[in-house]
């Protein structure tokens, strides 16, 4: 193990480890974020945060499952300035994901003049997949209306950016998304979100599982890992070298971490598996993931970054 490096740059940013928390687990308040800088995370992402505090929709909004989760959180979090004060009052030796979720383009480029204008360095992250806020439509899903925030946003925006990405299931969809990508100076994508609006029934009680919108969620975990896999892979051999990316969805073993990173990720987030293990979970995935690589000879993440082959006999 002493000569295993599984540390990782995103920017100007380095993760000592690939792994963080996804947006919306362990990390509303402080004393969640904290706990998550104290494992062996590689650094700390924030809650998707809007420009005011927002309670989000009513309860229950997020049930585990037999695969996974579904969540219709809706964006509760303490509000920009909490993190953003957070992020200024402590002294964080980790990378930041500060994480932007506006609930229109305007909020969106408001909280991002805000970012601009402030001491933060770290990389921030413009949340456009958040399946779960009523009445509005993903803006991942809308090519004219990413096109138009992009163009907005980097008339003013000059620190480290990077997209939180809905899961896309068409090749010709990739073709179209990573086509405007590539026409910003993006940092980084982060994908895939929740796969949007699926629905869990509980059989016995002949009902949905989560209160808002009907019972329609995000689902997240082991279900959805090979739509994470097809995207990392299908942006990865469709977008400009220098944007990296963040790999999300279903992660709950090293195993899962060396999966994403073979397809193309730069470090990996944890979302539903962090909810149901705790911050422990990354001292598990240190230590799984170094297992893979010392029986298979890797000495760090490079040696097999993005190296998925084709089909072998
Ligand atoms: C939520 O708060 O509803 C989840 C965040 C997201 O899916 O982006």
């Amino acid at each position: 193990m002493t000569n295993i490096s599984i540390s990782a740059n995103i920017g100007n940013e380095v993760f000592q480890s690939p792994f963080i928390n996804a947006a919306g687990v362990f990390d509303e308040t402080a004393a969640e974020m904290n706990q998550i800088l104290n494992s062996e995370a590689g650094g700390v992402t924030t809650k998707s945060a809007t420009l005011k505090p927002r309670k989000g929709n009513p309860t229950p909004r997020y049930a585990d499952t037999k695969f996974g989760s579904i969540n219709s959180m809706g964006l509760p979090n303490q509000g920009l300035d909490y993190y953003l004060n957070f992020i200024e009052k402590n002294e964080i030796n980790k990378p930041i994901d500060l994480s932007i979720s506006g609930t229109s383009r305007e909020d969106n480029l408001t909280a991002l003049k805000k970012v601009q204008k402030s001491s933060f360095t770290s990389l921030c992250e413009l949340n456009l997949s958040c399946p779960n806020v009523i009445g509005k439509p993903q803006v991942g899903y809308d090519l004219t209306a990413i096109e138009e925030t992009l163009t907005a946003v980097f008339e003013f925006f000059t620190k480290p950016l990077g997209l939180k990405l809905p899961p896309y299931f068409d090749l010709q969809q990739y073709d179209a998304v990573a086509k405007i990508l590539n026409k910003y100076p993006l940092t980084y994508i982060n994908t895939i979100n929740s796969v949007g609006n699926g629905l869990v029934v509980d059989a016995k009680t002949e009902s949905v599982v989560i209160r808002p919108k009907g019972g329609f969620g995000g689902i997240g975990g082991t279900y959805v890992k090979p739509v994470a896999l097809a995207n990392v892979r299908a942006f990865r051999q469709r977008l400009n070298p220098e944007i990296k990316i963040i790999g999300t969805g279903g992660v709950k073993t090293g195993l899962d971490v060396f999966e994403l990173i073979l397809c193309g990720a730069d470090i990996v987030e944890i979302g539903t598996a962090l909810a149901q293990e705790g911050p422990h979970i990354f001292a598990r995935l240190k230590q799984e993931l170094t297992d893979i690589m010392q029986e298979k000879g890797y000495h760090q993440l490079s040696d097999f970054r993005g190296k998925l082959k084709e089909y072998q006999n």
